[in-house]
């Protein structure tokens, strides 16, 4: 087990408030290939060029192809020991809220509570003309899926490059993220402008913040510590040495 930095465990022993953003990076050791890393590209296609409304309404079974490709992968995915850290928290810290980018659904299956799923869920599907929403339950289905109300094409339930975050959940992430005492920062690249402003948000506010990454990010020379490394080890280092301070 690596010791860890000694600030950084006096003020984990002191917190109340604890905030974690997530980004691929903490489900690369679960299988699921992140969007940057040399894997992400799919039949030569960048995630941005995939994950957006054009090229949805341009070619619908493709994009589905795509989807229905990762949700497989997911389905399969395993949590790994970093999303089980992350479920722990909650119950060593007196708050711990969770905000993630990942659609992969392995922070709800580690059996974190207070998710905030920034991105939306890959198993939510929903309808591009009415209200129709439904979860996948298999990845076998015909494509592109139509909506059993209105039969208009149905969509994945994601938040696509180029659209609207939902204001009153992005209030929310940075109401929390003013009162947090610790910001965690966990495998993101920090490509994506609103994830980065929110991580921004908590550190002007004074939070003690730790970046989690193997490499260097955009976000980690903004970090009050950069822990350099996997998140599968370095979380469950990090519960180990908590619970027994705290
Ligand atoms: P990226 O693929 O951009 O970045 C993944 C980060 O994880 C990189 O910085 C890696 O160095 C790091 N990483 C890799 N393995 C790791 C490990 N074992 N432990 C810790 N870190 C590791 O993914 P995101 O930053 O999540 O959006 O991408 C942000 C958004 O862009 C995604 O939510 C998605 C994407 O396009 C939408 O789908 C809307
Ligand atoms: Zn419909």
């Amino acid at each position: 087990m690596q010791a860890l930095d000694e600030i950084l465990l006096e003020k984990c022993k002191t917190a109340k408030r604890v905030v974690a953003i997530t980004g691929a990076g903490i489900s690369a050791e679960s299988g699921i290939p992140t969007f940057r890393g040399k894997d992400g590209y799919w039949k030569n296609y960048r995630a941005e060029d995939l994950a957006n409304n054009q090229a949805f309404e341009n070619n619908p079974k493709l994009i589905w192809e795509w989807y229905q490709m990762r949700m497989a992968i997911c389905r399969k995915a395993e949590p790994n020991p970093g999303h089980l850290a992350m479920a722990e928290m909650e119950s060593i810290f007196p708050e711990f809220h969770l905000i993630t980018q990942n659609v992969d659904n392995l922070h709800n299956r580690a059996g974190s509570k207070n998710i905030t799923e920034l991105h939306g869920n890959i198993f939510t599907s929903r309808c591009t003309k009415c209200t129709f929403k439904t979860i996948q339950e298999s990845d076998n289905f015909t494509l592109p899926p139509l909506c059993p109300k209105c039969n208009s094409i149905l969509r994945p339930h994601i938040l696509w490059f180029g659209e609207t975050y939902d204001i009153k959940v992005l209030e929310k992430c940075r109401e929390i993220l003013n009162a947090a005492d610790i910001l965690l920062i966990v495998g993101t690249s920090g490509q994506v402008t609103v994830p980065v402003y929110l991580a921004e948000e908590a550190i002007r506010a004074g939070a003690y913040s730790i970046d989690i990454n193997p490499e260097k990010s955009s976000l980690s020379q903004k970090v009050s510590i950069h822990l350099r490394g996997y998140s599968a080890k370095i979380l469950p280092d990090l519960i180990m040495q908590l619970t027994e301070i705290r």
